[in-house]
């Protein structure tokens, strides 16, 4: 029988009342539904210093940038809500690809990302609700060998956009990012061996 799809999900934000940790569970729980293993993680329980060539050459990979790789090694597949800072990526997010890039000795390159898929969304209190970050966090996870599935979701105007149970009050928006969470997991399903 085939196996469930693994899918780690996050948001490139580590605060508390984080619009976009809110999206991402919406459409990991979809996932979830959907047939796969979902595992949710907090970006802020993943501290690790800003990435420095000097200091990994000295300390190695911080062991919080360690965990965060192996999680994403065992995984298939990354839902990703990614907030919108000066128009790009969240320097968080940002920070953890670069720690999570680096090889360690024996190790096939870019081991956490190559061949892996992953699907964009975001939200923010803008009228664009984040939609250039995603162009960048795009662009990013392609280089470094991620399948980035075509379909995407940007919510505006955030700040009055949630019930207080975490749902989005549009349920077209919330169809919507409870979508991403299927056709993450259908498309896995499909590809993976
Ligand atoms: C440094 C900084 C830059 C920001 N730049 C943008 C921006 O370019 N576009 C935008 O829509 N919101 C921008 N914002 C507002 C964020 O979208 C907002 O803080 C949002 O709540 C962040 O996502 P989160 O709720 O998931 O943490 C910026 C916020 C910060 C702190």
């Amino acid at each position: 029988m085939m196996r469930k799809p693994r899918i780690l999900a996050f948001a490139g934000s580590t605060r508390k009342d984080s619009y976009n940790k809110k999206l991402v569970r919406i459409a990991a729980r979809a996932a979830q539904e959907c047939g796969a293993d979902v595992t949710v993680i907090d970006l802020k329980d993943f501290p690790m210093p800003l990435f420095d060539e000097d200091l990994e050459r000295a300390e190695g990979m911080p062991e919080t940038a360690a965990r965060l790789k192996n999680l994403m090694v065992e995984n298939d597949g990354f839902l990703i809500a990614s907030p919108e800072y000066n128009s790009s990526i969240t320097a968080v997010l940002k920070n953890s690809i670069d720690w999570v890039s680096r090889p360690v000795p024996n190790e096939p390159p870019l081991v956490a990302f190559k061949g892996k898929t992953a699907i964009l969304m975001s939200a923010s209190p803008g009228a664009l609700g984040g939609l250039r970050a995603l162009v960048h966090v795009r662009s990013i996870l392609g280089n470094i060998g991620m399948i980035v599935l075509p379909d995407q979701v940007a919510v505006p105007k955030a700040f009055e956009a949630y019930n207080d149970d975490g749902t989005l009050k549009d349920s077209k928006q919330q169809g919507a990012i409870e979508g991403l969470g299927r056709t993450l997991t259908t498309f896995l399903q499909m590809h993976i061996a």
